[in-house]
């Protein structure tokens, strides 16, 4: 099939890629014209493990290109995925839709009657069937596709997706993206076909559901803190239970990144405007635990240091808001990184994929090639984001660079013991 995938951030250069792998044309398009010239070139943007092999095999194949002209795209093919961001808006809870709507109106300029516009980024409610009305105003149709692919694991979760939601009005459309995703069901992937309302709100939901998650482990730990029990063995013995289970119950400094946060707080935002607030006003206790942790963070690094962090060196390993990303939106590790050095530290930072990214919006914050850089002369040393390269570095490699042997591991990754028994005071967060 010729399909068009609009938007070539973590989603959409990820779905245009996956989608020429399962045999399909597929023209991206973005309006950002270096963006496209690196990916026509096979260059990936940013970092997403796999996805330079996936993009290179398929624009040698021919099957993948990239443009910035929306008449190229009205013209190659019938199917239009939309992948482009909804951040939040600035000052307010509510998600930034201008992207979305700048795109579905260039695409509507250029599609031909009986196209399918597919959306695939997260919206608030309300918003498909909104856009529905100018779709099919020209004759085309919508369907609503949320897409749930976590950074990191970008390429496994489009190829191999847990479930595929499909929000429509048409079983046309709905036959016609189950082509699209032919090899994806045959292998027994869930469909679950809906209306638009359910589609957009699943997507919120799964994420309101995982930063919950998060967050009950997180208050479990401030609870821990203050009886001296375990949150990382809690966690363990919780996750016995298969009703619980064990996954998203990772005690630490909490959830960052381009999703969580937003969709949480876009979700609020969205169901004040239809009247259900009180629904969703546990939500706002999930954010403030979220937040809390990082406070206590500079707390646990500040008590540490004698009480005070002024004239005090920091050594900060991670800058991603997770390990196997490049991504710092919403980083917890920045935010703590920033916060300590507005307490008076000086800090340093090292990220094994983030530098850039960080440098360029922190360009307050001092950065060291290397965890020993970072580490040199530190008096206390903050583990931030657990990136392999740090759960597996020896304790030693660190010994002797650092002036004071301390370390707060604020993501519960490292191995506690064997630290202590190099000589090290180890802190973290909801265990002693
Ligand atoms: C998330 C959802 O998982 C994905 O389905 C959705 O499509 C987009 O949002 P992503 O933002 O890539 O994906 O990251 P995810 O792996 O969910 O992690 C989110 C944050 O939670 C990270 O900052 C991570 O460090 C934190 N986290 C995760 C914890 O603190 N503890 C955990 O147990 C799990």
């Amino acid at each position: 099939m010729k399909l068009t995938v609009i938007g070539t951030g973590y989603l959409g250069a990820t779905h245009a890629a996956a989608m020429a792998e399962l045999g399909h044309d597929v023209l991206g398009i973005d309006t950002d014209e270096m963006k496209v010239k690196r990916l026509n070139c096979g260059d990936v943007p940013f970092f997403e493990p796999g996805l330079p092999e996936l993009l290179q095999r398929n624009i040698d194949s021919g099957r993948l290109r990239f443009t910035t002209s929306y008449a190229e795209v009205g013209a190659f093919g019938d199917v239009h995925f939309v992948c482009v961001g909804t951040p939040q808006k600035k000052g307010e809870y509510a998600a930034d839709l201008s992207y979305v709507d700048a795109a579905v109106a260039s695409l509507l300029s250029e599609v031909r009657a009986g196209a399918v516009v597919v959306g695939k980024s997260t919206v608030p409610a309300g918003t498909a069937a909104r856009l529905a009305e100018s779709i099919e105003a020209v004759g085309a149709e919508l369907v609503w596709n949320p897409e749930f692919l976590r950074e990191g694991f970008a390429v496994e979760d489009t190829l191999r997706p847990d479930r595929i939601v499909m929000g429509v009005r048409s079983e046309r459309a709905a036959g016609i993206l189950r082509e699209v995703y032919a090899p994806i069901l045959a292998a027994d992937t869930p469909c679950i076909v809906t209306d638009f309302a359910t589609a957009e709100l699943v997507k919120v939901a799964a994420n309101s559901f995982l930063a919950t998650k998060i967050s009950f482990i997180n208050a479990m730990a401030e609870v821990c803190e203050v009886t001296g029990a375990d949150v990382t063995q809690l966690a363990a013995a919780l996750s016995h239970d298969d009703r619980i289970g064990g996954k998203f119950l990772h005690a630490g400094l909490g959830f960052g990144g381009g999703c969580l946060p937003k969709d949480i707080r876009a979700f609020m935002a969205r169901a004040g405007e239809l009247g259900v607030d009180q629904a969703l006003s546990f939500l706002k206790e999930i954010d403030a635990i979220n937040m809390r942790r990082r406070a206590r963070m500079v707390d646990l690094a500040r008590e540490l240091c004698d009480g005070s962090l002024a004239g005090v060196r920091v050594g900060v390993l991670g800058a991603a808001f997770k390990p196997n990303s490049d991504d710092i939106r919403d980083s917890p590790a920045l935010d703590v990184a920033v916060a300590v050095q507005r307490a008076g530290a000086a800090v340093r930072v090292y990220d094994p994929q983030a530098m850039t990214n960080a440098k360029d919006s922190y360009a307050t914050l001092a950065y060291a090639p290397s965890a020993v850089d970072a580490a040199m002369d530190a008096d206390v040393v903050l583990h931030l984001t657990e990136w392999a390269e740090f759960r597996q570095m020896h304790p030693s490699v660190l010994s002797e660079v650092v002036r004071a042997r301390r370390i707060v591991d604020g993501r519960n990754a490292l191995d506690r013991e064997l630290w202590r028994s190099e000589g090290w005071t180890y802190r973290a967060l909801g265990r002693h």
